[in-house]
């Protein structure tokens, strides 16, 4: 491995900035390719046999061109579907981002847990695998939200999204007793990594407090791990942003912060 590794941030548009802030802050020595394939956003509108279609191939051509040292999936529609593909297919390791089920079935207090993905996401058997293995007795509702990953977007954009179109897309995500706080939901896994760009809004939004169980910190860690110590300096021009769609984005100041303050090639 070189002395700057060099970590591809993969997700179907711009939820996986919110991984890729979390890893740039534990591997500031690390060079960034960020690639959103927003020319076959949103991932959750397709089928499973579309998405390995799609992801596995185009992947071969990132990987030819950018050689990184370690790939992050940083989408549960893909990640619950392709990595097997992936890993079979590609030397490359992978680090990818599934429902965090089991840290959020271990702290829920009321054994009411929701996970709130696209509408892939939580039709996966990987999903379902994951709660038969590691629900624990926990009464887990899954959501599928058809717009919510679109209405992050838009917002990340600055183009005005609407409480009440928020809400809709969360509200089924509250079971149970609103008047009662040991019988209702308190724990919502945000299993899309859309949805932390939305997150004062959801909190806001929410008819009662929930804990919001956003996976990226542990991704980073993993990634971490996998890489070995740092090099020591950090590569601070080694931040790049690709759009499937080929189009130049105008979102240079948004997408700072999630760089870590680098400028964005
Ligand atoms: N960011 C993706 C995820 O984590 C989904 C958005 C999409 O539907 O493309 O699932």
């Amino acid at each position: 491995m070189t002395n700057s590794p060099t970590i591809l941030v993969f997700d179907s548009g711009l939820g996986g900035l919110t991984v890729l802030r979390e890893v740039v802050t534990a591997r500031p020595d690390a060079r960034f390719v960020y690639v959103a394939d927003d020319a076959f956003f949103p991932y959750g509108h397709h089928s499973e046999d579309e998405i390995i279609g799609r992801v596995v191939p185009l992947m071969g051509e990132l990987i030819g061109t950018h050689d990184p040292d370690l790939v992050v999936i940083a989408c549960n529609t893909a990640s619950t579907l392709v990595l097997s593909h992936l890993r079979a297919a590609y030397s490359v390791p992978f680090v990818g981002t599934v429902p965090a089920i089991k840290p959020a079935c271990a702290q829920s207090r009321t054994r009411r847990v929701s996970v709130l993905g696209t509408k892939g996401t939580v039709k996966r058997e990987y999903t379902k695998a994951l709660i038969r293995d590691f629900a624990q007795g926990c009464e887990v509702t899954l959501v599928g939200s058809p717009e919510l990953a679109s209405l992050a977007e838009a917002a990340l954009g600055g183009k005005p999204v609407s409480d009440g179109d928020i809400l809709a897309e969360l509200a089924p995500c509250f079971v149970g007793d609103a008047a009662d706080a040991s019988a209702r939901t308190d724990t919502v896994v945000l299993a899309c990594t859309h949805y932390p760009l939305l997150l004062d809004r959801l909190k806001r939004l929410a008819p009662w407090p929930v804990d919001w169980i956003d996976p990226a910190p542990a991704i980073a860690r993993r990634v971490s791990d996998l890489l070995g110590p740092p090099s020591g300096g950090a590569a601070q021009s080694g931040a790049e942003m690709i759009f499937t769609s080929n189009r130049v984005h105008g979102l240079s100041a948004t997408l700072t912060p999630f760089f870590g303050g680098r400028a964005v090639a």
